[in-house]
């Protein structure tokens, strides 16, 4: 196959050379990167006054193991930008293969309380996590730095839980799940 080879429905790059395009849409960039499968987990905290805040994410990335640091990156349009700037430790919760309406709940704007009737749980820090979420990860607010459109937020892992079960995936724009690998 040709690197110049493009799916029907990709949106068209504006200059195409020999070896791929130079001069691309933005959305033409997303869809290529929708095509990275990703896990999905809900990055939480507690506000010093007491409110749950937390949304669905796919940027989360490992970033280093000694020191134990991860990452994940908040647009910078959000409404929690200085929520998540000040505070002191943040919870990553990854989600199961069946946790798909609660990425949609905790990806939709506007919502008074996101975590009002979902399975919380306290993590002895004081903050929420996501009842259900097949790992979780209570961070330190490390460091932060903002790059392009985005607040890059790095975090020391400070305490993690896990159990068994399958990731929910994000690909091509759409919630999917693993098949299994059987040996041939
Ligand atoms: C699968 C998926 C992944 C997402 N990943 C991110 C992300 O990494 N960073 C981000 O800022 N928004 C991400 N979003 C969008 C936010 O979840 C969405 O903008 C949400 O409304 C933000 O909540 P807020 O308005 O309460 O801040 C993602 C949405 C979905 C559905």
């Amino acid at each position: 196959m040709s690197i110049n080879t493009l799916d029907i429905n990709d949106p068209m790059p504006l200059f195409e050379s020999e070896w791929g395009a130079t001069e691309f849409e933005t959305r033409a960039l997303r869809t290529l990167l929708g095509k990275y499968p990703t896990g999905v987990a809900i990055v939480a905290t507690r506000t010093a006054d007491g409110r749950n805040v937390g949304l669905t994410i796919n940027s989360f990335a490992s970033l280093s193991l000694e020191p134990p640091l991860v990452l994940w990156s908040l647009v910078n349009h959000s409404p929690n930008l200085s929520v998540f700037r000040d505070c002191e430790y943040f919870t990553i919760s990854i989600l199961a293969h069946d946790h798909q309406e609660l990425a949609l709940h905790f990806a939709s704007a506007r919502v008074e309380n996101k975590f009002r009737g979902i399975a919380v749980q306290e993590t002895p820090e004081g903050i929420p996590s996501i009842g259900g979420a097949i790992a979780t990860l209570v961070c330190a607010n490390h460091q932060q730095t903002h790059l392009g459109d985005h607040l890059l937020v790095i975090g020391q892992v400070k305490r993690i839980a896990s159990i068994e079960g399958k990731p929910l995936v994000f690909h091509g724009g759409m919630f999917t799940g693993l098949h299994d690998v059987h040996e041939i």
